[in-house]
């Protein structure tokens, strides 16, 4: 795996989405063979989705042939919920660029046949042939999407109960009250995760860095969902300094050493 570290949250959000233009325009999609994108709700892709929407008004990136998949969404609160994943997106995201709303894939927590929605999703991602790249924050305990500890690193979309650890994290965005938290979500698993050609998570601040220790230096384990990033070929972690307060110094300065040359988010563009 590739891990990035930079200094601040600001040049992590940088380097990923200069990272994710790149990659976008270095496929130069058409509208018969589109870009596939997997995308992340939460604070931490915040950063990288305003410098993605600064890139688009410059004119350095188009999102008109780019499909995009949700890792997952709380079940049983309204689409129009502030706090939905859909509501996120739309606000955070996709009002501000140029993708067609018919290429965005979120998975539906309000579906009356909630298995059958899954199904759908998963064979969605297989019909465009699949995910070029996912991008994903960590939970502190090391969940990606809604996989919390004990998912099988092999599970594909699916619904999961959230734990009292997420849902007293996530009660922050409903007036920390965990009691207007849902219990329960949609989520992608993880095998769908890995399944993509490429894999990038966002890991900022220092409430992160138990996950991240796990997720570079301990064994791989379905207790830390993120560690199965270690047997994906093409895996890369994007963080900032203070996440890697429990990495040894030696994992540290290695990482920094052989990435010196491509710290610079500029130089991706
Ligand atoms: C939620 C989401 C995850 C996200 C995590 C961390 O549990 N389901 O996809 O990575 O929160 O969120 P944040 O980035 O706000 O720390």
């Amino acid at each position: 795996m590739r891990v990035i570290i930079e200094p601040t949250y600001e040049l992590v959000s940088q380097w990923a989405a200069n990272y994710v233009a790149k990659q976008i325009n270095q496929f130069a999609p058409k509208e018969s063979r589109p870009f596939v994108l997997g995308l992340p709700t939460g604070s931490s892709p915040l950063g990288m989705y305003r410098h993605l929407i600064h890139l688009y008004e410059q004119g350095q990136v188009s999102f008109r042939n780019v499909i995009t998949f949700n890792m997952d969404e709380y079940v049983g609160i309204p689409e129009e919920h502030p706090e939905s994943y859909h509501s996120f997106m739309w606000n955070n995201f996709f009002s501000h660029i140029d993708i067609c709303p018919e290429n965005v894939h979120i998975l539906n927590g309000n579906a009356t046949d909630l298995i059958g929605e899954c199904a759908r999703y998963e064979a969605a991602i297989e019909q465009v042939g699949g995910i070029h790249l996912f991008i994903g924050g960590i939970g502190p305990d090391g969940h990606i999407a809604f996989n919390e500890p004990g998912s099988s690193l092999t599970s594909r979309t699916r619904m999961k109960e959230l734990t009292t650890d997420t849902i007293l994290a996530n009660s922050r965005f409903f007036n920390n009250d965990p009691a207007k938290v849902p219990h329960t979500a949609l989520t992608v698993g993880v095998a769908t995760v890995m399944d993509a050609q490429q894999v990038m998570i966002l890991v900022n601040g220092h409430q992160k860095a138990r996950a991240l220790l796990h997720a570079i230096e301990k064994p791989i384990s379905h207790m830390w969902t993120v560690s199965a990033l270690q047997m994906h070929p093409h895996g890369i972690i994007v963080c900032d300094e203070a996440a890697c307060d429990e990495l040894k110094v030696g994992t540290y300065k290695y990482f920094l050493d052989i990435e010196k040359k491509n710290l610079d988010p500029n130089t991706l563009l």
